[in-house]
């Protein structure tokens, strides 16, 4: 269905889009060194993913390691036992772990992967919308901590992502929505077109249609690809990918990790986004109004949860990796299809924002 590459030098790799997992072990030979190979998966996806991934690995030293399923076990502790399964294998700095799940599981094995013997390869096998889309490109891993979401990781880019879109046909729609809100994401920050398809098309993403999946896939892989062989670590313009997370990433705290999905947070903030920048007088009232329609009628949240007050959202929002002395930096837009990085705005606004959440 396509295939594109991550620009980055001697870390450059492949983002593979596909139906099946038909050419996966060609693929992966590509990149390893030697036959160990830990796939990192969990409780829920190991049903109905991990016999069809082992059949395509015959012939190596396959070993697994299964998670607990959910955001609240995105742990140092799960880290802790993926290097633990690592070890009792026997596995040497030449093996290869493979993530097979969503962004949770590839947050984990991808620094799992960072850390064993100072650093082993991995590979993406990215089966939700959401991990298809965005989290298994461009190499941020981690866990969360109690006091503050992804606090703990690492750059660590993989040796090749594999995105077979067959396997969104078991995912929950509840997910697939989450996974929506990041492509709806692209539009905001740099592809006004793409925002112009996904309100003629949303329908069909809704409905699960591998053809509008997969092309959806792509231009948002597409995109995020461009950002990260720009920036790879951060320093600048990567920080747009990070439009609505600065609330979301506080909703996902505040709230406790696992009651809104990922995807559900980075929507409501990425409304109260546009909600600042129309404030700000950045971009009309029509814009905002076509960012929230398009949010809503993927069904997902555009206004905080009643039981998260202006203060402790403040509160988390103090701590997020964009901060730079005290100073809460956001993602906001310029026009749609265009985003900045900014301290610049006026404090009242954010509070205001905070005050009447709905966007
Ligand atoms: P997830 O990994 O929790 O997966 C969602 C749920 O779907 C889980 O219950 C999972 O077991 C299940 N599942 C996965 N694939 C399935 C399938 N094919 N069929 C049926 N069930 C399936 O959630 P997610 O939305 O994929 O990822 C969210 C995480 O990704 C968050 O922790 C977020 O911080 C992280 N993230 C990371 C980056 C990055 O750049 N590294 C970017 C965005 C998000
Ligand atoms: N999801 C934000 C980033 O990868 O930078």
């Amino acid at each position: 269905m396509g295939s594109l590459t991550v620009s980055l030098s001697e870390r450059a790799y492949e983002i593979e889009i596909c139906r099946g997992f038909d050419s996966f072990r060609t693929m992966l030979d590509l990149v390893t060194t030697n036959n160990q190979v830990m796939i990192v998966t969990n409780n829920v996806i190991a049903p109905i993913y991990l016999d069809v991934m082992k059949e395509k690995l015959s012939g190596l030293n396959v070993n697994t390691c299964i998670l607990e399923d959910g955001e609240v076990f995105k742990t140092l502790s799960a880290i802790e036992q993926v290097i633990t399964s690592l070890l009792e294998a026997r596995f040497d700095r030449g093996c290869t772990l493979i993530a097979l799940g969503g962004g949770v599981v590839g947050d984990i094995a991808g620094f799992a992967a960072s850390s064993y013997q100072r650093g082993v390869k991995f590979v993406q096998v990215p089966t939700t919308l959401l991990a298809q889309v965005d989290s298994s490109v461009g190499g941020k891993t981690g866990v969360n901590h109690p006091l503050g979401k992804n606090m703990i990781g690492a750059f660590y880019q993989p040796k090749l992502v594999y995105a077979n879109v067959e396997t969104l046909s078991t995912l929950p729609t509840r997910e697939l929505r989450a996974g929506i809100a990041e492509i709806i994401k692209y539009g905001l920050i740099a592809r006004p077109d793409f925002f112009n398809w996904l309100e003629e098309h949303l329908d069909k993403l809704l409905d699960g249609d591998a053809d509008y999946l997969a092309k959806a896939i792509k231009i948002s892989c597409e995109t995020k690809a461009e950002v990260v062989a720009k920036d790879e670590r951060e320093s600048g313009i990567r920080a747009i990918l990070n439009l609505g997370h600065t609330f979301g990433h506080a909703i996902e705290t505040g709230l406790g990790y696992g009651e809104w999905l990922h995807g559900e947070a980075v929507a409501c903030g990425m409304c109260l986004a546009a909600k600042m920048s129309y404030l700000a007088g950045w971009i009309p009232e029509e814009a905002l109004a076509k960012t929230v329609a398009l949010i809503q009628r993927a069904n997902l949240p555009t206004s905080l949860p009643p039981t998260l007050s202006a203060t402790e959202m403040l509160n988390h929002m103090q701590v997020d990796k964009k901060n730079r002395d005290g100073k809460i930096r956001l993602v906001l837009l310029r026009h749609l299809g265009e985003a900045v990085i900014s301290d610049d705005y006026d404090p009242k606004l954010l509070l205001e924002v905070l005050e009447n959440p709905a966007a």
